[in-house]
């Protein structure tokens, strides 16, 4: 093969995902090179054919190929194989040439990943890519953070490559250091406390409101031609109507009820704990993943307490139905707001120097989160960039309150005819503790005092206190 040192790009790990961005590059004009260890993933990107595509099973050939500073992004399985392959490229790689590590991996690992290779002379950037695989091939949302010189040189192809929204592309350097996979990892957060929201709504539709998968499916499309829209909607609406070739029901029914997890969920509780941030519809997002896996706990458990009435059909499903949409709107809102919390929070601990707007601005297309509510959660930081949580905004507020009844009574009819909906009434929970001006902590704070010497603080007096309860008995 021809190797004139004339490709812009390399991409290491040519699975759908690495295999669509290069031909999203290509398709820009670039000249681009794939290299996998994996002679025949390197035979079908040859096969494509593509005249900007060169893919290579040697690791020196294909780095050889690229133009200085060569820009090499992995897109590979999170943890050790990272590691591997960067040391790995070490060994080929000049001094100066850029690292891109494209998947999830934590963020803590590129934290370091990012000291190591600054100190050897390497410029690292640890990038979130959105979108799957479809957003690999048509425009991802991408979120790089590390070395801002390094960024600088590989924005142009970037910018051309990521999704555009409004003529903008959903792409921006997020900060230094981790900066990018921790605000990937947070996207994650919202994705999976959306999904859950969404399937709550499914159960309640079905098991409450008696709905045909058929109805259902109709919600679904309506949301998404209002302020619901989104991706998660959208795909929801057509998994409400797919059906096999030749097959008369719907497909998702054949599926196992028992969710898996990569991990980036639980890491974004992992990391909101640490920081004393609370995201409980993230949390509780990724408890019921881990319930869904307990399939024969649950089935002995669903013998031992069945549901003790019948849910009756509800008198008026329309009016249910607009309740339910406004539920699903608090709810939304409050997986955002608490997921841009966890990154406000971040910002001060890590001294990343996020601009939560231009977050905003670039999960609005390519990736997996990206609604018609981002455009409202992107004016709230537009107009003020130290907004300390989305519920204080003006608008999020107006629309908030017009929600809430409908919150109320989803939650309340779920609760009293048994119908799970954990992350609904955790985002009412929450809600109901944030305008709390006064919370029953007290209270535990004298529980810890009495049982462990824990000491409290009091209104009105500097110190901390001590009490020997048993004294009073
Ligand atoms: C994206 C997705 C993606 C993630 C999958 C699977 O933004 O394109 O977040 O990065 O890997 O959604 O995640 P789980 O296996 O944890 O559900």
């Amino acid at each position: 093969m021809e190797n004139n040192k004339n490709n812009a790009f390399g991409m290491i790990g040519l699975g759908t995902m690495g295999s669509n961005l290069l031909q999203n590059i290509a398709d820009h004009g670039y000249n681009c090179a794939g290299y996998d260890n994996d002679a025949k993933k390197v035979d079908t990107l040859n096969n494509l054919k593509n005249d900007n595509i060169q893919g290579f099973a040697d690791l020196k050939e294909f780095v050889n190929s690229l133009k200085s500073p060569k820009t090499v992004m992995m897109l590979v399985p999170a943890g050790k194989i990272v590691d591997i392959v960067i040391a790995e490229l070490l060994e080929v790689l000049d001094k100066g040439d850029i690292i891109i590590d494209g998947g999830n991996s934590h963020f803590t690992d590129t934290d370091r990943r990012s000291k190591d290779l600054e100190e050897k002379g390497f410029h690292f950037i640890g990038m979130g890519v959105s979108g799957g695989e479809e957003g690999a091939r048509r425009g991802p949302s991408m979120m790089p953070g590390g070395d801002k010189n390094a960024y600088e040189i590989v924005a142009p192809i970037l910018k051309k490559i990521a999704a555009q929204v409004k003529g903008e592309p959903t792409v921006a350097y997020m900060g230094k250091g981790s900066a990018g996979h921790f605000v990937k990892m947070v996207h994650n957060g919202i994705e999976y406390a959306i999904m859950q929201l969404i399937s709550e709504t499914y159960e309640f539709m079905k098991t409450g409101l008696q709905m045909k998968d058929e109805e259902i499916h109709t919600v679904f499309k309506n949301w998404n031609e209002g302020r619901l829209q989104s991706y998660l909607i959208e795909i929801t609406r057509d998994i409400f109507a797919f059906k096999k070739p030749g097959e008369n029901h719907l497909f998702f029914n054949d599926i196992k009820d028992e969710a898996k997890a990569k991990g980036t969920g639980k890491w974004t509780s992992q990391a909101a704990m640490d920081l004393v941030v609370p995201i409980p519809m993230i949390d509780i997002a990724v408890s019921m993943r881990d319930l869904s896996k307990y399939k024969e706990l649950r089935v002995n458990a669903s013998k031992l307490y069945p549901n003790l009435k019948d849910s009756k059909s509800p008198d008026d499903k329309n009016e249910n139905l607009i309740h339910l949409e406004n539920a699903f709107y608090f709810a939304m809102v409050s997986a955002y707001a608490q997921g841009m919390h966890l990154l406000y929070q971040a910002n001060i601990e890590y001294d990343y120097k996020l601009n939560l707007d231009t977050i905003a601005k670039i999960w609005r297309g390519g990736c997996i989160i990206r609604s018609e509510f981002l455009e409202d959660i992107y004016a709230a930081y537009q107009k003020n960039p130290e907004l300390k949580h989305l519920f204080l905004d003006e608008n999020i507020h107006q629309s908030l309150i017009k929600s809430i009844p409908g919150i109320r009574k989803i939650v309340s009819d779920a609760v009293l005819n048994g119908i799970a909906v954990p992350a609904f009434a955790t985002s009412l929970g929450y809600f109901d503790n944030i305008r709390s001006a006064e919370m029953p902590a007290n209270l535990i704070q004298a529980q810890r005092d009495f049982f462990g010497s824990h000491t409290y603080e009091l209104k009105g007096k500097e110190g901390v206190f001590h009490t020997e309860w048993e004294e009073s008995k």
